[in-house]
């Protein structure tokens, strides 16, 4: 008898962002006439870098000469990629990060949910709360979780990230093997300074465990002062594994092209005390499972460390970043207490009453859909999360239309 993984069926109905989209198809439905303005999920609206589009375009090119097509890459991702994103992401900011160790890959969704597999699934996790509902649901499905009780997942750690803490978490109470991080936070936007990494980086080294360092918006850091990556702190290599996308820096959501550093001094540990590095495991993994990311895609992410793509991708960072002061300034003035939308292009909320119910108010009276805080996690209840990730224009008229029904 074929037999189902039962740990599925632990899972709430469906993943969060599946489930606003069902409710907006149901919303348009009902209302073919209305039309929305979509300030949820993260996705941008602008066009690609034209720099990464004339790269596309010669690499499709050369796909069709013999001499310089290209059938299977290597699956790690190809040398000119890698070396371009060890020079400008990491060392040019101080971060000794070497070629071979970044694995380039479709995404950072697939990264962090998929890295979990070369884990124990008898280790314990701590997981921010709120947070990108990735980390949970995959280890959910792993079987590391017990049932969902009181809105929260028995054998997790939560990280608590409230108003008080400034929605940085404190270090869990009791020793945790794994750690999930993000910073910029998604979704609450908060950044986490040297000291916050510091600490963290000294926890893991004390304790054996490990980090997963999700930095998928370091990009909309604005201050020189807050770390891009975990490596910019002394001693993680040896503790943490950092996670980076394309997708929201360079309009990559739709091309798909993320990457995974795992450090080759990054370690964790049998059963019996015996150390591994996990850069051997995840290769391995990710020579099994995956047969990277196209060549002509690859050749679009490269040229984002171009002078031209540099420059292109800050105006691109700048254009959604107007936006996000623009939301943040109205929700403001409209009496809500918002955090988020300065190192980040999200804004966080606080609305006052439940979040699914003000996701139905702002999606039926306005025709602005966002994303109910509570779908992040119980510390989420309550808030709301607004994307930068439109044009102006529409921005502008989500907020005047928000105005009106608040
Ligand atoms: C979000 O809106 O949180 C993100 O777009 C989701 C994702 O990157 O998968």
């Amino acid at each position: 008898m074929i037999r189902i993984n039962e740990h599925y069926l632990k899972l709430q109905a469906s993943y969060l962002f599946s489930d606003i989209a069902r409710r907006i198809s149901a919303f348009q439905k009902n209302n073919p006439d209305r039309d929305i303005i979509k300030l949820g999920i993260g996705d941008v609206t602008r066009a690609l870098p034209p720099a990464c589009i004339e790269a596309f375009h010669a690499a499709v090119d050369e796909m069709r000469v013999e001499n310089t097509f290209k059938g299977y890459g290597p699956e790690q991702g190809y040398a000119f990629l890698r070396e371009a994103i060890a020079e400008y992401d990491f060392r040019k900011r101080g971060a000794d990060i070497s070629a071979d160790e970044i694995f380039v890959s479709d995404g950072a969704k697939c990264d962090t949910g998929n890295i979990q597999e070369i884990f124990a699934t008898d280790i314990s996790i701590a997981i921010p709360d709120p947070v990108y509902p990735v980390y949970l649901d995959t280890n959910v499905m792993a079987g590391r979780t017990g049932v969902f009780k009181d809105g929260r997942y028995e054998n997790i750690v939560y990280l608590d990230g409230t108003a008080e803490n400034g929605f940085i978490p404190d270090l869990p109470a009791e020793p945790v093997d794994l750690i999930y991080l993000c910073f910029p936070n998604n979704p609450t936007g908060a950044v986490a300074g040297k000291e916050v990494l510091a600490k963290w980086v000294e926890y893991a080294r004390k304790n054996k465990a490990l980090i997963l360092f999700d930095a998928a918006y370091e990009a909309f850091i604005r201050d020189e002062e807050i770390p891009h990556s975990i490596y910019e702190i002394d001693g993680a290599k040896e503790v943490a594994i950092e996670f980076r996308s394309y997708s929201k820096t360079a309009g990559f959501t739709g091309t798909r092209c993320a990457y995974t550093v795992v450090p080759k001094t990054c370690t964790a540990y049998t059963s019996g005390g015996e150390r591994h590095f996990l850069h051997s495991l995840w290769n391995r993994r990710h020579s099994t499972k995956f047969n990277g990311v196209s060549y002509p895609v690859q050749k679009a992410a490269a040229a984002i460390y171009g002078e031209e793509g540099r420059d292109q991708v800050k105006a691109l960072i700048e254009y959604y970043m107007e936006n996000a002061g623009l939301i943040r300034k109205e929700m403001i003035d409209l009496g809500y207490s918002c955090v988020g939308g300065i190192h980040s292009p999200y804004i966080w909320i606080n609305g006052k009453t439940d979040s699914w119910e003000f996701f139905d108010h702002l999606l039926n009276e306005a025709g602005v859909v966002c994303t109910p805080g509570a779908g992040f996690g119980k510390c989420g209840e309550g808030y709301i999360r607004i994307s930068a990730f439109n044009s102006h224009e529409n921005v502008r008229m989500a907020m005047d239309r928000i105005r009106k029904t608040i």
